[in-house]
């Protein structure tokens, strides 16, 4: 049967662990499995612009001897050309796999529920599994299995709603602090959070964010005004004064704590160029990351 990734609650913690391996190998050898994907394909749907995503996935294929095939804003058009059923459904026979970045998160669960070849969801409003397990892997690289303390500061958008997710499926312990009305999404929450009673980890809201990061080993944040939230630029900006990764936040935490951005980052926003560009930083890293552990997910999912 094919499976999807659509959330991290998609895989297994011993998948999750499994994929972490292969994508540690791929990284030492990026051409260890160069033609394990010959002959396959891959279509990126995506409505929403892309660095990282796009081309990782682009490469990936490449060096696993596949091909990917992009279709942007303008070509399939979800929804309006086409219902996204037919369009699940057509490209499904095409392709071996499909990576979709949405707006609706629906979007990504009707392709998935409709295509005949797995569905990766490459972003949507709701979540952003791809990246979520790709920090976790370097965390993982960084600390190993030692509990550390994640701290999230910023907007409670689809980062923080995978990173919940996947935290509480490897059992980390990961605190947000998020304007009100900024929260991440109820039902996610609710759900990590038996996730994480059960794996006895801690997920925990805190309303200062200078309280939040104290004693961290990670701040991690991302835009407060996400793809397709733009229009509401000014007003959202208002809600995250204090909320800034800057040297002052980052003085509570631990002195050697990490600093994690998904990319891209609004400098001078959520986080500020002293930080963003300092030692600690590791936002490059994980922007490399997201190659060598989507390779692995490509590998798990479209391999056979
Ligand atoms: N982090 C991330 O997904 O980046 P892109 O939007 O550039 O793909
Ligand atoms: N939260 C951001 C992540 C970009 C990778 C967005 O959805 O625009």
């Amino acid at each position: 049967m094919k499976k999807n990734l659509i959330s991290i609650k998609d895989l297994t913690k011993n998948e999750i662990i499994e994929l972490f391996k292969f994508a540690k190998i791929l990284k030492k050898n990026p051409l260890s499995k160069a033609n394990s994907l010959k002959g396959k394909t891959l279509a990126l749907v995506f409505q929403k612009p892309s660095n990282r995503t796009r081309v990782s996935f682009e490469v990936g294929m490449f060096q696993l001897g596949g091909k990917a095939i992009y279709l942007g804003p303008d070509e399939v058009k979800l929804g309006v050309r086409e219902s996204v059923k037919d369009v699940a459904r057509v490209l499904g026979r095409y392709v071996n796999g499909i990576v979709a970045r949405t707006f609706k998160h629906d979007d990504v669960v009707d392709l998935a529920k409709f295509s005949w070849s797995p569905v990766i969801n490459g972003l949507s409003d709701l979540l952003h599994p791809c990246q979520g397990l790709s920090d976790l892997f370097t965390i993982e690289e960084h600390f190993g299995k030692k509990k550390i303390k994640i701290a999230f500061v910023g907007d409670g958008n689809n980062v923080l709603n995978s990173l919940l997710v996947g935290s509480s499926a490897l059992g980390r312990d990961i605190y947000f602090s998020t304007p009100k009305g900024c929260e991440p999404d109820k039902a996610v929450l609710s759900e990590a959070r038996k996730c994480a009673d059960k794996n006895k980890s801690i997920i925990q809201k805190v309303d200062d964010p200078k309280e939040c990061v104290k004693d961290a080993d990670i701040i991690y944040t991302d835009v407060w005004v996400s793809m397709g939230k733009e229009s509401k630029k000014e007003e959202r900006l208002k809600l995250f004064n204090g909320y800034q990764v800057n040297k002052d936040l980052v003085s509570n935490a631990k002195e050697d704590a990490l600093i994690m951005h998904c990319l891209p980052a609004h400098r001078g926003e959520e986080i500020d160029d002293e930080v963003l560009d300092s030692k600690n930083s590791i936002v490059y890293e994980q922007a490399e990351n997201r190659l060598h552990v989507q390779k692995a997910i490509l590998l798990m999912l479209l391999g056979g």
